[in-house]
């Protein structure tokens, strides 16, 4: 039996479409191995959407050039959105890279690794959109556990202007509201008990007039489910159709994760984000209104071309005023191609590193105080397994609201919901005993 290799960057779509291309090689006959050095054939599933992440997979790719060295017959191949973006450099700079392969070209992996295997190709590279790509029939190979992610649509229409993603995974599509049940029903069988939909945007999923307040009701309602997640959502898109569902639906978690990017209407503008500063207030208030104990969190980019000290603050008072659970703060970084990119930084490394800090000081007080509030109460957690920082007999979970709760435990308290109350906060963590 063969073996391959994943290492995966980025966000939940490239973890996603791993599973998927495992599942494909299942069938091919390869099993997973968890150590490069003994694979057949690796493979590396990019991510494009800043500079960092980029950097890291070459200073990676370096590292397997010298397994390669060792281990000749070894087939490498390189995934995902910076296949797409940097092919041409990938080929150059790494020749031992034996394919680059973009994230609609996934079907042709077992015919092109029959064809390297006998060496009939080398130094291929499949990059083409296919706006028809969903992926339909094909069932990924899903990591164990209770938790599974399931893609329910693919690309992006958007064109933020910092963005990449329009260009390296192509126009939106959906996908069938029967593929995705097909796939929930067989992770239930297989006693997954939590669901997280996935798409770039999932507010503009559209399959014959289903929209996704329509799709995820059904997901919900497939037998043995008992929670369902989804990521991400667009302000401009997120409907007062949905809030209701979520808040009626019980297996539907309280949590949105809804990235503000900016709290300046002028740098929302630039950012080609079609709405505004007042709109995502309204959003948040009829949410939480609707939503009892919603956890809400977001994304924000600090030092986009042209963001003045006036912005800035703007960003600064929309987190004090919507005080969300939690923030992902990046540092612009511009990506050749964008809109964006055509814009004069304005920003030195060292200020935009300042904003940054600015936001998560002021994040994490937040997150600190709401954290506190809850204890006392009791809260229902799936429990994922030990606890990263493992103690003996500490094993985490995540409340609905998307909170990481850490409780002990004599025994393996195995997979499942736990009833666990709240005794302790310590920074974004909340510490709980099993009632
Ligand atoms: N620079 C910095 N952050 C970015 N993001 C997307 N593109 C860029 C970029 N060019 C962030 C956005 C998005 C998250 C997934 O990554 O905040 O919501
Ligand atoms: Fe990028 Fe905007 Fe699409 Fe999100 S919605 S993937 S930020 S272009």
């Amino acid at each position: 039996m063969k073996k391959v290799y994943f290492e995966t960057y980025g966000c939940q779509m490239n973890k996603y479409d791993s599973e998927l291309v495992a599942g494909m090689l299942e069938l091919e006959g390869y099993e997973q191995t968890a150590k490069a050095d003994e694979a057949d054939l690796v493979l590396i599933n990019t991510c494009s959407v800043r500079e960092n992440a980029e950097t890291r997979v070459f200073g990676r790719l370096a590292a397997l050039g010298s397994l390669k060295k060792q281990h000749k017959e070894l087939v490498i191949g390189v995934l995902g959105c910076m296949a797409v973006r940097l092919k041409n450099e990938i080929i150059k700079k790494k020749p031992f890279v034996d394919f680059v392969m973009g994230p609609d070209n996934y079907r042709c992996l077992p015919e092109l690794l029959s064809r390297i295997n006998n060496n009939v190709e080398e130094h291929v590279e499949l990059t083409e959109f296919n706006s028809y790509e969903i992926y339909g029939e094909l069932f990924p190979a899903h990591a164990a556990g209770k938790r599974a992610w399931v893609a329910i649509m693919r690309g992006c229409n958007n064109f933020c202007s910092y963005c990449i993603v329009p260009y390296v995974r192509g126009r939106e599509r959906s996908r069938s509201v029967k593929d995705i049940l097909t796939e929930v029903e067989k992770l239930a069988k297989q006693n997954y008990i939590e669901i997280t939909l996935l798409g770039q945007n999932v507010n503009s999923y559209n399959y014959e007039q289903r929209d996704f307040a329509d799709l995820i009701q059904s997901v919900a309602d497939v037998l043995g489910i008992e929670r369902v997640r989804f990521a991400t959502s667009h302000p401009k898109d997120l409907s007062p159709k949905l809030i209701e569902v979520i808040a009626e639906h019980p297996k539907i978690c309280n949590h949105i994760h809804l990235p503000v990017q900016s709290g300046s209407d002028n740098i929302l503008k630039l950012m080609n984000r079609n709405y505004n500063r007042s709109h995502y207030l309204k959003l948040v208030e009829l949410a939480r209104e609707r939503i009892p104990n919603l956890g809400l969190s977001t994304d924000i980019i600090v030092g986009f071309p042209g963001e003045t000290e006036e912005d800035f603050q703007e960003t600064v008072t929309l987190i004090q005023q919507v005080k969300f659970d939690g923030s992902f703060i990046f540092k612009y970084s511009p990506r050749e191609g964008t809109a964006a990119y055509r814009m004069k930084e304005t920003l030195t490394e060292k200020e935009k590193v300042n904003r940054i800090q600015i936001l998560n000081e002021i994040q994490n007080r937040i997150t600190l105080k709401r954290n506190q509030k809850l204890v006392g109460k009791v809260e229902k957690i799936l429990v994922e397994g030990p606890s990263k920082k493992a103690k003996p007999n500490q094993y985490m979970g995540r409340t609905e609201s998307n909170k990481i709760l850490v409780f002990n435990s004599e025994a393996p308290p195995g997979q499942k919901l736990l009833d666990v109350k709240i005794v302790d906060v310590q920074g974004h963590t909340l510490f709980g005993e099993i009632v």
